[in-house]
């Protein structure tokens, strides 16, 4: 059985407006997003805070697809449970959160929510090697995490194009975060990426741009790849 690749987008909320997260849920989809991306910040792992599973539980009814999480917090075990009961379908955890994220992506798992392991910059990928039968996607930060807006750090697609000579024929997502727009998507795309998140990039103009916001992005990642539908 082949591995379903298309180009997904996945819109962050992060630069929706944040007196309005159902709304622009829907708009998003509506608009053409595959999964919607939520970025959870804790204050310290990450230098920026956001929200917590109270936030992602009342979103949930205002998501028709996929609800990604991810997870900028440390310690991070401790939240699972209560962002998998929110209604999360991916909880993403990061590399450097921690000694035991062996443990964490099995307790993600447990929980019944696909398990992502987020890398930073600084990161390597050899921890990705050792959990290679827990995890459903691997996020690959092209920024330095804790803000939307930042730029895109090239460099990460040497990472990308090792980790998908890594994964093979495994079914698990290279997720691209940080700095994605029409301009940067086809050098992640074209490295490995098959989940393109996009914040700023998304959600500016307001709502009747981002059909054309989210198709850009879309195009041109699919122009670089020869389009994997
Ligand atoms: C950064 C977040 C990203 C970010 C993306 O810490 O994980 O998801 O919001 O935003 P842009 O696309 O604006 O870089
Ligand atoms: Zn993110």
């Amino acid at each position: 059985m082949s591995f379903d690749r298309p180009i997904r987008i996945a819109p962050s909320i992060l630069a929706a407006d944040f007196a309005a997260f159902g709304a622009e849920c829907r708009a998003v989809e509506d608009a053409g997003a595959d999964w919607i991306h939520v970025d959870v910040m804790d204050g310290h792992f990450v230098p920026n805070l956001t929200f917590g599973p109270a936030t992602v539980a009342a979103l949930r009814p205002h998501v028709r697809g996929t609800m990604d999480v991810h997870l900028m917090v440390a310690p991070v075990d401790g939240w699972i449970a209560g962002f998998a009961k929110a209604g999360a379908d991916i909880l993403t955890a990061h590399a450097e959160a921690g000694p035991h994220i062996h443990r964490t992506l099995q307790a993600i798992r447990d929980a019944g929510c696909k398990a992502g392991i987020a890398l930073n910059p600084g990161t390597g990928i050899e921890t990705v090697a050792e959990v290679l039968d827990l995890i459903d996607l691997v996020c690959v930060m092209t920024v330095n995490p804790g803000f939307g807006g930042q730029s895109f750090i090239a460099g990460q697609c040497d990472k990308i194009a090792r980790l998908r000579a890594l994964i093979g024929a495994r079914q698990i997502h290279i997720e691209v975060d940080g700095g994605i727009t029409a301009e940067t998507a086809p050098l992640a795309a074209r490295a490995g990426a098959d989940v393109l998140v996009a914040g700023s990039a998304v959600f500016r103009g307001g709502a009747a741009a981002y059909g054309a916001n989210i198709a850009a992005i879309r195009r041109a990642a699919e122009a670089a790849t020869g389009a994997r539908t």
